[in-house]
């Protein structure tokens, strides 16, 4: 196993270690509102600091892209993409849903990525061209060939209400014939799904990186294709994502672009 994703996966179950811990207290968090619908917690902000501190201590010359604290520049061209916790507005419900995503860049390349579930204790895993894994087992896309039957993930855009309109423009192209579409509240678990083969397929508008470099990889890993809303490979500009196996992404593809306004492109 590449050495930095057993550094990953350390830094990912000792915040999901402490995530689990602090739920028996939701009740009693301190929660701040960053934006429009937009909260995190002090649990968010220990889990990061807990991820920051395994990761410094085995590669203090990296660079780390955090959710909550931000950009450190590094002395290296390696940058950690973190999200500690994926699912703050479910967490923070008690709605059994979130997951730690950390991500590993080279340059434009992601090379490892983690996503944990800690509540069901489903580690997955992937390393640029050596696949992805749910708890050290192979996962594959599915081999779903038709919108008819499928099931697919989605995100609402609730910071981003401006795209509303496109955006159920696009779900309205999807759902009528798909046989369901679910709205489960953590980017990185949707993504980890597609790779898992739980979900067909999956769109979403407005994502930071945090929310799916992990994603991404594993998506590719197990044999899916992830693009924009113009097919192109811009999503982590941009944050608009169509993942899916190679037919369901070119299908969703065919249903979403009529809506695509100038602004999604
Ligand atoms: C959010 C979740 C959600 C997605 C949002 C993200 P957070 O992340 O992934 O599913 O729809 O766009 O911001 O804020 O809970 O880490
Ligand atoms: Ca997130
Ligand atoms: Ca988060």
């Amino acid at each position: 196993m590449h050495p930095m994703l057993t550094i990953a996966i350390r830094a990912a179950r000792s915040a999901g270690d402490q995530i689990l811990r602090a739920m028996d207290n939701v009740g009693q968090l301190q929660i701040n509102n960053k934006g429009r619908n937009d909260y995190a917690s002090e649990v968010d902000r220990a889990a990061e600091v807990e991820i920051i501190h395994t990761i410094r201590k085995a590669y203090p010359d990296h660079g780390i892209l955090a959710e909550e604290s931000g950009a450190q520049a590094g002395d290296s061209p390696y940058l950690w993409i973190i999200d500690p916790l994926d699912g703050t507005t479910n967490f923070l419900h008690g709605f059994p849903q979130f997951a730690v995503s950390i991500a590993l860049k080279n340059k434009d390349k992601i090379e490892v990525g983690v996503v944990y579930d800690p509540l069901r204790d489903e580690l997955f895993t992937a390393e640029r061209g050596g696949g992805a894994m749910l708890n050290n087992r192979r996962i594959r896309v599915t081999k779903q060939t038709s919108l008819t039957g499928s099931l697919l993930g989605t995100g609402f855009p609730f910071k981003e209400q401006q795209h509303l309109d496109a955006y159920l423009g696009m779900f309205r192209g999807l759902f009528a014939d798909s046989a369901g579409i679910r709205r489960a509240g953590a980017a990185a678990l949707d993504l980890a799904y597609v790779a898992a083969g739980r979900l067909d397929g999956y769109w979403e508008i407005g994502l930071k990186q945090w929310d799916m470099a992990a994603g991404i990889l594993l998506v590719k890993e197990a044999g899916g294709v992830v693009t924009d809303f113009s097919f192109r490979d811009k999503f982590m500009e941009s944050g608009h994502v169509i993942a899916g196996n190679p037919k369901m992404h070119q299908i969703m593809y065919q249903a979403i672009e009529p809506n695509v306004t100038d602004s999604l492109k």
